[in-house]
């Protein structure tokens, strides 16, 4: 344990900061163990923070102080105080040039925050407070200033970026080379970057709707030069779409994006400059996925769309952050959802916020998407930030329709443009401009927890009217005991007996959104033949749990005729879980498995609908996730959940074989890549098929996978056999097929990681032994966050079977690689202890076991903030 334990930080503490700094110069001379760094600060006192003068505190962490001057005159070491985290400087005039010289030490920087080497590329990544381990700062983003940054580096890393235009360049007299930066915008230093590397580029430019010409370039190794054509597409899609969709354009005359293989995030938004994960930027059909191709779309638009929605407008301090974020992954959602298949999209993020969202607002870490407090704000880029903070923006536009929506997003941006606000200042804005009262709604920013609405109905047959009665309940969660009710936009339809939409008012509506605000309220329908059949939730119009008796005809009849396309999907999840739910029970009283007819009935009935997209087909044949299926149950038996959900899987494939061999026939064209939503949904339905068609371990469908793996020319097929020949076919077909492929890719770094992750993630060669045997191959690099999320994050989230073996051995793996990697990159440790921190959630041993693997990580001596954070919270 620290001496001191680590201190919480409050949002209630907030302060303005003391002082302002308006212009940053900065220097870097770069050396890989001795990087100098020389910074001169236009410092001023914030005429906001009252009268005095107080010393002047900045961030430092891991520096070498050299020197500090002010207004020229050096600083003797007793002139001012050197703290754990920091400097404080005495201060006389409210306006001062203050002068630093430190040292810091990229090589060794294993953390991947502040400046640090990856493959002998120079590169930063400072949010949230990274720029404290470059130089001497006050690291928050409510201090924004102009920056100039100067590169000294030697010739062998020609590409000198940073923030901004170029405004100069040279040699220095001892034969190295020197550019300077300038960024016209003032900014917090979380936006500050600089890159320098050996790199090529690929250039490209986008002129705006007002005629102005932007010069697009992404930078990569030479050998990944040949994989930036898809990133640059969808960077010029998104440059377009937010000009359309939001009226925003691009502000500098330059747009940047770097690729590099260490990186604790996806992609980072610095202004001008943004630098991206290898993963989330880098792809070729012969060696990305269709998945791949997706995610670099989305984070490219994402990282884009900051430009506005967290640079131009930033946030005050970090409590703010779903400001930035929720807002901005609703934007790049939206953004996808208009260039492929906008039903499938919304399942996509559904099924990610109802599996690990909404086990993360049950879990000990829960937290509303605006925290109150934090020990280490890198635990809280979480999925309740983004994914549920974009669901709250998402609630918004639902009640302000798309035309309100946009005149709120409008005021805002014109309000705060240039500055660092808050939540408040986001709601308030959507208010003025449309005229509305969102007080009840701003609970959505204070309160944790997923709300879980109970429905019940009547229908007076005499009188005609339905009526819908909704109950609205929320667990307490830590520090909140109790919730009071959120404002819900609840949107439904009403289905008459043929399954058509009936009209819900005089004008003709067939879906409308109530407005849930009271703890239980009743909404009467009238005018009606008939007892309907409710639709709830539509599209999913808020975060929450809607419990309704459907009974197992009801949801076929849903899944077969809503009119709404996410409830067809949903009516289908919910059919599936109750056959896991009575496959689980039985399971537990030894009795004999069945699954009904009528579920298997209803998926032939899916699979052999050509009218619907392939994409949508291959949603619903996905049972739910074990994950899904544990957040759904009350005390996790994992052993039940992977019997019934195996058994439902082999039935389904055994019943339904002529029709998957059928349809994967059809859909097996041979035609040149392209990464466009109808191919994409046609050979995710073709390798879902085939999977199934592999669970039956027959000669038959082995073949197909075979011949697949074989002469698959795109990584989407290629990857796609190999995993069911892994996961289904006999050791030595697998083992062979392991080593063939990765004699082809040993040399692409994304396709390695993919390689990795699907051994990782098999159920049957996931085997513990051969993830530790993995960890010693060539392929695998402690120091890269990538290699490993593929192998033990795979393992920990996505191997449900062989991670809950009931020896706990899972368990104590995971522990072992937390501390190990808590020493060299504690945001990546105290990302991987997550699995082993939901005990609570599991019934008897396991949940022994589990709290064990945790007690002993925090009981292992000195542990980072961030894991002490997590380990700690998780224990009470
Ligand atoms: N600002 C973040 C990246 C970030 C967060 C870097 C915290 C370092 C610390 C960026 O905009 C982001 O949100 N990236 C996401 C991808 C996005 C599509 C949701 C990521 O990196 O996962
Ligand atoms: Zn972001």
């Amino acid at each position: 344990m620290k001496d001191s334990q680590p201190k919480t930080i409050y949002l209630k503490d907030y302060q303005v900061p003391d002082y302002l700094v308006d212009t940053t110069k900065l220097h870097f001379e770069l050396e890989p163990k001795a990087t100098l760094v020389k910074s001169r600060l236009s410092i001023r006192r914030n005429p906001q923070a009252g009268a005095g003068l107080p010393p002047l505190v900045l961030d430092g962490v891991e520096l070498e102080l050299l020197s500090v001057a002010v207004d020229g005159v050096p600083l003797s070491a007793e002139d001012y105080q050197v703290l754990p985290e920091g400097l404080s400087i005495p201060v006389s005039k409210a306006e001062f040039l203050l002068e630093i010289q430190n040292r810091i030490n990229p090589e060794d920087n294993t953390s991947l925050e502040g400046l640090y080497l990856s493959n002998d590329m120079y590169c930063t990544q400072c949010e949230a407070e990274g720029f404290r381990k470059i130089t001497f700062y006050p690291d928050r983003p409510d201090v924004m200033s102009k920056f100039t940054t100067t590169i000294v580096a030697p010739m062998d890393h020609p590409v000198l970026l940073s923030n901004g235009n170029e405004i100069e360049r040279g040699r220095s007299e001892d034969g190295r080379q020197f550019v300077t930066w300038e960024d016209p915008f003032a900014k917090p230093a979380y936006l500050f970057a600089l890159v320098a590397g050996d790199l090529e580029q690929v250039e490209d430019s986008f002129t705006t709707a007002s005629g102005r010409n932007v010069k697009l370039q992404i930078f990569t190794e030479a050998k990944n030069i040949g994989k930036c054509d898809h990133a640059m597409r969808s960077l010029k899609n998104a440059m377009r779409w937010d000009e359309e969709v939001y009226g925003r354009e691009y502000d500098l005359d330059i747009f940047m994006v770097v690729a590099v293989d260490h990186f604790n995030m996806g992609a980072m938004e610095n202004k001008g400059l943004n630098i991206f994960n290898s993963a989330c930027v880098l792809a070729s059909p012969e060696t990305a996925t269709d998945t791949a191709f997706q995610r670099i779309e989305s984070i490219v638009g994402h990282e884009y769309f900051h430009n506005w929605s967290g640079n131009r407008v930033t946030c005050r301090d970090w409590f703010q952050l779903s400001l930035k974020e929720g807002f901005t992954v609703f934007r790049d959602a939206e953004f996808s959802a208009d260039l492929n298949s906008r039903a499938v999209k919304r399942i996509e993020d559904v099924s990610l916020l109802r599996t690990t969202q909404f086990a993360e607002d049950a879990g000990p870490m829960a937290h509303p998407i605006r925290p109150d407090s934090y020990i280490e704000i890198s635990n809280f880029y979480t999925l309740t930030i983004y994914e549920k903070g974009a669901e709250v923006v998402r609630m918004i536009h639902t009640l302000l329709g798309a035309e309100g929506f946009r005149k709120g997003s409008d005021l805002y941006f014109e309000r705060h443009d240039g500055c660092a606000v808050t939540c408040e200042d986001f709601v308030k804005a959507m208010e003025d401009a449309n005229q509305v009262d969102l007080q009840q709604f701003r609970r959505w920013y204070s309160q944790a927890g997923t709300p879980v609405l109970d429905v019940t109905d009547s229908f007076d047959q005499s009188e005609g009217i339905y009526r819908l009665t909704i109950r609205q309940s929320c667990l307490p969660s830590p520090g909140q005991t109790e919730k009071l009710p959120f404002h819900i936009p609840v949107r439904v339809g009403l289905l008459g007996n043929d399954g058509t939409d009936l009209a819900l008012n005089e004008q003709g509506d067939t879906e409308i959104v109530l407005q849930l605000k009271e703890t239980e309220q009743v909404f009467e329908f009238s005018g009606l033949a008939e007892k309907p059949l409710p639709s709830l939730l539509r599209g999913f119009s808020a975060p929450v749990k809607v419990r309704y008796n459907y009974s197992n005809e009801q949801l076929l009849f849903l899944m077969r005729k809503d009119a709404d396309t996410f409830n067809r999907w949903d009516a289908s999840q919910r059919l599936a879980l109750n056959a896991l739910c009575d496959l689980q029970a039985a399971f537990r009283k030894g009795e004999a498995l069945k699954v009904q007819p009528s579920l298997i009935n209803a998926y032939r009935e899916v699979l052999q609908d050509t009218d619907l997209d392939p994409a949508l087909v291959a949603e619903i044949l996905q049972l739910p996730s074990e994950q899904f299926v544990a957040e759904e149950s009350v005390a996790v038996d994992a052993e039940a959940i992977i019997v019934a959900r195996e058994f439902v899987r082999k039935a389904i494939a055994v019943e339904l074989f002529a029709e998957f061999r059928k349809r994967y026939l059809e859909l097996n064209l041979s035609k040149p890549y392209s990464p466009n939503a109808i191919d994409i949904a046609q050979r995710r339905l073709k390798n879902t098929c085939l999977s199934y068609m592999c669970v039956t371990e027959t000669e038959e469908a082995l073949e197909l996978a075979k011949s697949q793996f074989e002469v698959a020319a795109n990584m989407t097929d290629s990857a796609a056999a190999l995993a069911v020949i892994i996961n289904y076919g006999e050791d030595r077909l697998a083992e062979d097929s392991i080593s063939q492929f990765y004699q082809r890719w040993e040399s692409d770094t994304q396709v390695v990681e993919l390689w990795l992750s699907q051994q990782s993630c098999s159920p049957k060669r996931g085997t513990l032994e051969n993830i530790i045997a993995l960890m010693q191959h060539p392929a695998f690099e402690m120091k890269n966050p990538n290699k490993v999320r593929s192998v033990i994050g795979g393992f920990a989230n996505r191997n449900f079977k062989q991670f809950h073996k009931s020896d706990g051995s899972g368990f104590e793996f995971v522990a072992d690689q937390v501390l190990a990697l808590d020493k060299l990159n504690p945001q990546i440790a105290a990302r991987l202890v997550i699995p082993i921190t939901r005990w609570k959630k599991y019934s008897g041993d396991l949940a022994e076991k589990m709290r064990g693997a945790l007690q002993r990580v925090s009981d292992s001596g000195e542990l980072s903030k961030d894991l002490f954070e997590v380990v700690s919270k998780s224990l009470l």
